[in-house]
Formats: C-alpha cells, structure tokens, sequence
C-alpha cells in the first residue's frame, strides 16, 4: 500500500500521467481547457513539501523545465517570480500553452492586433483583457494570443504548460512603444 507520503511525492507524476491519458493525437480543441482543469486540480492539491515543489520554491529559479514528454513533446515548466517582474507581450506561435499560479498573484493582460496583422516586422497591440492569477487559477492561452505576465505579488511561482518546446517554433515578442513585432 502506497503511503501518503509517497502520494504526495507524486502529485507532479500523478498530473503529468493525467495529461498523458487525455492527450490522444494532441489535435482536440478542447485540450487546453482540459490541461486548465488539470493543472488546477494539481495547484489546489501539490504540497510544498513534495521534494520537487520544495526545491523549486527554494531555488527561486525564474525558468525550471520540470518535465519534457519524450513522445508528445509537452512541456511543463515552473517558474518563481519576484514581484514586479514583468515580460513584454508575446505569442507561442502555433502552440498553446496554459498558466496556473500557485503562490503569489500573477496578472496576465491579452492583446489584440489593431493593424490587421500586415506588414512584415510591424505590428501595433492594444490590452483587451487581464486575468489575475491568484493560488490555485489557470488560464488556457491558445494559438496566436498575445500576452504579458507581471508578477503584482511576489515572489510568485507559477507553472507554464507548453503543448511543443517554443525553441522550435516561429513566434514574436511585440514592442508596444514602436509598433514592431520581432521573431523571438
Ligand atoms: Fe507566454
């Protein structure tokens, strides 16, 4: 019989196993807001002192590859951020990817294109939308969103479910002061 101390080491395995259950031909439209589901499930539940979460918290590491799925190609990431960092608004390519917030307040503001998307290098966004991610909320991000995270409190640990690694995607960061979109 399992020990619930050994349960709880698991709760990064038992999620990942969840998603790997679901994930089928990875084409269903509807996976994002399963992944959301999931990993809101998992914040709610994982314990910090699980080795893994443990040594995430403590290192403080801004940007922690927690598992890469050698036969779908997810990725789950963990990330501590302090308060007041911030990153400039940015798509994922043809990915999607979902956000969840277990410690801290994490807000994340959508964009919309305002210049019909034309125009090699040039784009102009405006904010349309923020959701704030408090302990225990996820939001899925699907293809083509623009978007920005600012951690308002911190330090803010927050998991990143990528569907595919970003390094092999063509995607781009937008700067908002010169209307210019840049391959990331
Ligand atoms: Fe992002």
């Amino acid at each position: 019989m399992q020990t619930l101390a050994a349960i709880q080491e698991n709760s990064l395995e038992k999620y990942i196993q969840e998603i790997r259950s679901i994930w089928g031909d990875g084409k269903d439209p509807q996976l994002p807001f399963k992944v959301q589901a999931l990993m809101k499930k998992h914040l709610l539940s994982a314990n910090p002192d699980e080795p893994w979460l443990a040594d995430l918290i403590r290192s403080g590491e801004p940007s922690k590859e927690l598992y890469r799925d050698p036969d779908k190609g997810f990725i789950q990431m963990g990330h501590v951020h302090p308060q007041g960092r911030a990153n400039s608004p940015h798509d994922h390519g043809p990915c999607w990817v979902v956000y969840g917030s277990y410690r801290g307040l994490t807000e994340i503001t959508l964009y919309q294109r305002t210049d019909g998307g034309k125009g090699p290098g040039k784009a102009t966004v405006e904010a349309k939308d923020r959701h704030r991610l408090s302990p225990g909320v996820a939001y899925p991000y699907l293809p083509g969103d623009i978007h920005s995270t600012n951690a308002l409190e911190g330090p803010a640990v927050v998991f990143r479910f990528l569907s595919y690694d970003l390094e092999k995607v063509e995607r781009y960061r937008y700067n908002l002061s010169e209307g210019t979109a840049t391959r990331v």
